[in-house]
This record gives structure tokens, sequence and C-alpha cells, in this order.
């Protein structure tokens, strides 16, 4: 039931579209043919609406690969916004090249390593942190961002229903999995946290969205 819902939604939505940035047609077209895990166009979508309504300046990305998700912030963020990637070198390289493309260079800061690291490097809060590195270190990547989010900030964490839905249908199920595990510790440690307000909508394997309130 829910996957068909799932899926006529995004047939609905992506035959709404209009004409495509042809950056991201490319990036998806990279995506595809690597098979890359990139967030996709419907979690993209929902980035940009979220970007354009808190319009923030500084946002801290764990786990950007060659910049998808990174460039749906970019073009929805003001013109003296920042987005802080994460990742490999190569992967900067590319990111560097299809923001170029899209004339959005000046909005890209690529800072190769581990985000978990890399985080702990850079001075200041953050307006936004999108969370989409491997999901064993999601309980991790809670416990950095929680904190360095500035009040009325935004948390956007990826995939979180993605082993409770896609594999056998039941929320947080029991496998050991540590990627599995991750996610349930990090659904626990995000909707118990007094400082924020968070929610899980379905879009795709399910997005958490968590507001810091004090
Ligand atoms: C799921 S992909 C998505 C990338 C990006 N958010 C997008 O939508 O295109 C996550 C990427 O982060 C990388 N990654 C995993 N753990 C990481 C970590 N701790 N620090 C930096 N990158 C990480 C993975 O190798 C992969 O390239």
């Amino acid at each position: 039931m829910l996957d068909i819902a799932r899926k006529e939604f995004a047939r609905y939505v992506y035959q709404l579209r209009p004409s495509l940035d042809p950056v991201l047609v490319d990036m998806e077209a990279l995506a595809k043919e690597k098979r890359f895990p990139i967030v996709g166009p419907l979690v993209g979508q929902l980035i940009e609406v979220l970007t354009y309504l808190q319009q923030p300046r500084r946002v801290f990305e764990m786990g950007s690969g060659y910049g998808y998700s990174a460039y749906w912030f970019a073009r929805a963020m003001p013109a003296d916004g920042e987005v802080i990637c994460t990742g490999s070198a190569r992967s900067a390289e590319r990111a560097r090249q299809f923001f170029t493309r899209g004339r959005l260079a000046h909005k890209l800061r690529y800072e190769v390593g581990d985000a978990l690291e890399v985080i702990d490097r850079i001075p200041g809060d953050f307006d936004a942190i999108l969370i989409d590195i491997d999901k064993h270190q999601y309980p991790e990547a809670w416990r950095k961002a929680s904190k360095r989010v500035r009040v009325g900030g935004l948390i956007i964490t990826d995939n979180l229903l993605r082993f409770g839905f896609e594999k056998d249908h039941t929320p947080l199920n029991d496998d050991p999995d540590p990627g599995v595990q991750g996610l349930k510790e990090f659904a626990r440690l995000a909707y118990a946290d007094p400082n924020f307000s968070t929610t899980i909508v379905t879009v795709r394997d399910g997005v958490g969205l968590s507001v810091r309130i004090a």
C-alpha cells in the first residue's frame, strides 16, 4: 500500500516538474550511470522549498558526494550564502565543475575529509545541516550537528525510514545491522532532545526535519 502510494506520488510529481536545470539533469544522469546514491529530485525539491522558507546563509553538509543536494541548497540560498560540503577529493572536483557550470561556484566551499571531523575544525554555528553519511554514523552525526545548528536552525536527515520500511515494512526493525541500529538510535536521540522539534516526512525513504527551538 505504502509502496504504491510512494511510486504514484513520485510519478505524479516528476511529470509536474517544469523544464529542469540542465546541471541537475546531468547530475541525476551521473548518479544513474555510476549507481551513486544522491538524495534524488523529490528530496531535492523539499530542500529547495525549505531553503526558500528559511533563507539559510550557512549550510553544512555531512556527506556531499559530488554536490547534488548541495546544488539544491545553493540554488535557493541568498546570494551571499555558502554551502560547506564534505567528502573525497574526487567528489570535490566534480562538485566544483557542476557548480561552475551552474554559476553557483561562489556559494560552494568543499572541505575534503570525514564530515564528523571536518565539523569540529570549522568554527561558528550553522543555519542548516544536512546529514547524509554512512548510516551507522548517524548517532554521532546527531550529537555533533545538534550542538552546532543555531536556535531556529534546521537539521535535515536523509533515509531515516530506509530499513524499517524498505526491508520488511516494519518501522524500526530488529536487524542487528549497524546501519539499521544507527538509524534507530538517531531517531531516538532526535525525538528525545528537548532542544529540538522533530518530525519525519515520508518523502522517498523518510526525511527527518529537526528545528532547534532552544
Ligand atoms: C548518500 S551519498 C549522498 C551525497 C549527497 N548528499 C547527494 O545527495 O548527492 C553520501 C556520500 O557521503 C560519503 N560519506 C559517507 N560517510 C561520510 C563521512 N563520514 N564524511 C564524509 N562523507 C561521507 C559517501 O561515501 C557518499 O559519497
